[in-house]
This record gives structure tokens, sequence and C-alpha cells, in this order.
């Protein structure tokens, strides 16, 4: 059963502002995209790998991108027809672990249709009017979740959820969204704590700092546990 990584690094990273595509940014020695190709590999038979356009030249396990991010996930999943599961993961989080990977894994083995990393809100949520920010709810955080990735899908339930028009594509938070909206069973796996994403430069000092602490075969990839070996 093949098992394919779908690695997101088309992202132009304005919000990191380093004049340069996120996902090859510097992060802790190398780029911040290999961190996340070296948890992948340990699971996946193969990684194809959305870049920006122009970068995928010469590399079979490369796909040009796509404008949104969904749209991306589908281009690489193209790329993929030999996939029976397709692991999502974005490449502005290098913290991923193999464990937790694996997580989620075992979670479609269970008979699900898809398991996404995620961990317990922590902060109380509230549902503000745009207008004058009057709060008009306040949710139940024992059941609130934040969305990460990996994001791990049985691949024909995957494809279907991806056929959706550009604007639809575009709207969609993550790819559990969508495989929701079309029907399919997905559950949260709990993420350890650290899986941080890397949007702005405070996150990419702290991803630094964590990834540095790190030793031997996890700082490799090659660590089979959530734990970060701190
Ligand atoms: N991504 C992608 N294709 C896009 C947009 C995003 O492959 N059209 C990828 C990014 O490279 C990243 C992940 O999706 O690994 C999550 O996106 P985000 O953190 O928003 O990264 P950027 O879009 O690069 O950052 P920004 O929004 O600040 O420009
Ligand atoms: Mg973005």
């Amino acid at each position: 059963m093949a098992v394919v990584g779908l690695l997101v690094a088309a992202g132009s990273g304005e919000r990191l502002g380093a004049g340069r595509p996120k996902a090859f940014v510097d992060c802790a020695g190398r780029a911040m995209l290999e961190w996340s190709l070296d948890a992948l590999r340990l699971s996946c038979d193969r990684v194809v790998v959305a870049v920006p356009a122009g970068l995928e030249a010469g590399d079979p396990d490369r796909v040009a991108g796509a404008p949104s991010r969904s749209g991306s996930v589908r281009a690489a999943l193209a790329a993929a027809p030999e996939a029976r599961v397709a692991v999502v993961h974005d490449a502005a989080r290098p913290l991923v672990t193999p464990g937790l990977v694996e997580s989620c894994l075992v979670a479609l083995e269970e008979g699900w249709d898809g398991a996404v990393a995620a961990t317990r809100a922590t902060d109380t949520l509230k549902d503000a009017r745009p207008e004058d920010g009057r709060i008009v709810a306040t949710f139940d955080r024992a059941r609130l979740w934040t969305a990460q990735t990996p994001q791990v899908f049985r691949a024909d339930v995957l494809r279907r959820a991806l056929a959706v028009d550009a604007a639809t594509l575009a709207a969609a938070s993550d790819d559990a969204a969508l495989v929701e909206a079309a029907g399919g069973t997905v559950r949260v796996v709990d993420a350890p704590p650290d899986n941080l994403k890397v949007t702005s430069a405070l996150d990419l000092r702290i991803a630094e700092a964590l990834l540095g602490e790190r030793e031997g075969p996890v700082r490799a990839g090659a660590g089979a546990e959530h734990s970060t070996a701190r």
C-alpha cells in the first residue's frame, strides 16, 4: 500500500518576510523543508514536494504549487497516482516528529478516512462580531482543538474532497475541512506541544532553539516517539 507524503512548500512566506520562500529559508542550519522531509521519509514510500513554480525543474518528486495551499496539496497528489494513503504536511512545521506521523497512520488503520495532528484549545475562544468587537458566543473549550499538520487521509477520499472549484479550495482552512465537507470521517490525534508552525520571525527563532535542543536520532529525524528528547 503506497504511503505518499505531500509536503507543501510553495508559499511565499510573506509574513516571515525573509525575501524568499519560507520553506527554503535557513532553519537551524538547513533549509526549513529538509526537517519535514526527514520525518516524512521514515513513514512514506515517497514524498512529493510542492514548491514555488520554477523550483520544480529536473526533480520528479517536485511539482509546481498552486495559488492556494489546498491547490498545492492537489498538485502534489496529482503527481502521485500510486498513493493509497496521503500524508499531507506543511513545510512550515519543521518540528514534526516521525512518531506523530505514525500516530496519524495508526488511526487510519483503525478505519478512519483521515487523522489530523491537533492540540487542545488552551485559551477560551470567543465569537466576536467584526463591527464593534461585541462577544456573541463563548465556546465550550473541552471540545475544541486547533488543527495542525500532519494530516493523513485515505488517498481516494482526499482526491474526491479536493475535486472542487478554485474558490472552494482557496477558502478551505485545511484539508480535513474539505474531507469533512465531503462526508469523510476524520479524527484528531494529540500532537506534542512543540509542533509549531513558523509564520513570523519570532516563530523561526523559537523553532531554531527547539531544534537545537534535539539530539541524536531525533535531530536527524529518525526518532519513533512524540518526545523531543530534551
Ligand atoms: N503553501 C503552499 N502553497 C500555497 C500557500 C502555502 O504550498 N499557495 C504552503 C507553505 O509553503 C507552507 C504551508 O502551505 O508550508 C502553510 O502556509 P503558510 O504558513 O501560510 O505559508 P506561506 O503561505 O508561505 O506564508 P505567508 O502566508 O506568510 O505568505
Ligand atoms: Mg499563507
